[in-house]
């Protein structure tokens, strides 16, 4: 495995990496959800490249940039007994020199769920992911559907600025007790921790509801709302189930894929989570 941080050093290792090459764009402090993309990768790619770069411009002011987990030297020993072949780890000042003023932006997809509560979170995600493909040029990139509307977004920009780059979705990785896995669950004290299972529990129950044959959004959506009502140190911030293709909410019955999503305060951390009924992503 390789370690390198300047664009020099990727510009003469990438013509020696043999195609496929697949791409596992990350933040770090890395954990089962993003090692099942690794070994995705690994699985059917012949070179696998790992990113690992906060990105501070996809954070908001009042967010947790500052706070956000890190530790490269754990990261690295992970990577390494995935075999990858290159890990990159830009610094700010590689990826946003002094003067910086150019942005990707996907609109329309960006204006609901989590592109509504956190402005200009996708501008920061689908710049830094477009400057990652363009550094990297890998034929497969890896995201996970634990951030769903991050993976459509970034599929709907592959496709409108013309990468010749295939997006590769992997299901969600969980905890033994549903809690999706992320780095933001170290913020969660014990009583938080068990809380937080919360999320999963009404995602789960409301596709079990689904596939019983109650197809109405609203009864979907207040279902999943009284379930995390129910949970006294959980703060709702939006609970959703939208038409997977332009992420609108469905009205009345669901009439081809939704996707369940929300996000939940619980305490002062904020979690997403998702499920998909009738389809994939
Ligand atoms: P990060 O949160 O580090 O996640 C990196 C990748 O891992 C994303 O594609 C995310 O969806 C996936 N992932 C996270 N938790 C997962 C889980 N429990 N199961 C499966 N996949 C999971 O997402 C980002 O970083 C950033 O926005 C990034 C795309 C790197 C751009 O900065």
């Amino acid at each position: 495995m390789i370690t390198i941080t300047t664009l020099s050093e990727l510009r003469e290792i990438r013509p020696s990496l043999p195609a496929l090459v697949g791409l596992v764009p990350t933040m770090g402090y890395l954990h089962d959800g993003h090692l099942s993309l690794v070994r995705a990768a690994r699985k059917e790619c012949k070179s696998v490249i790992v990113s690992i770069f906060v990105n501070p411009t996809q954070f908001g002011p009042n967010e947790d940039f500052a706070q956000y987990p890190r530790d490269i030297p754990r990261d690295l020993q992970l990577l390494e007994q995935e075999h990858v072949d290159v890990v990159w780890t830009p610094t700010p000042e590689i990826l946003y020199p002094a003067g910086y003023q150019t942005w990707v932006n996907v609109e329309g997809l960006t204006n609901t769920l989590e592109g509504k509560m956190r402005p200009g979170h996708f501008r920061g995600v689908t710049t830094i992911v477009a400057k990652i493909f363009n550094a990297t040029q890998p034929n497969r990139a890896y995201f996970g559907q634990k951030d769903a509307q991050q993976a459509l977004v970034i599929r709907r920009m592959t496709h409108d600025l013309n990468f010749p780059i295939e997006i590769v979705v992997c299901p969600t990785v969980r905890e033994a007790d549903g809690l999706a896995m992320s780095s933001r669950n170290v913020y969660l004290n014990p009583a938080e921790r068990k809380a937080a299972t919360v999320l999963s529990r009404a995602l789960f129950t409301a596709r079990q509801t689904y596939e019983n044959g109650e197809h109405n959004a609203q009864t979907l959506r207040e279902m999943m709302l009284s379930i995390l009502n129910n949970e006294p140190l959980a703060q709702v911030q939006y609970v959703s189930c939208a038409d997977i293709q332009t992420l609108q909410e469905w009205e009345g019955e669901i009439k081809g894929t939704a996707l369940l999503s929300m996000a939940v305060f619980i305490g002062k951390t904020r979690l997403i989570d998702n499920v998909v009924l009738g389809g994939s992503l």
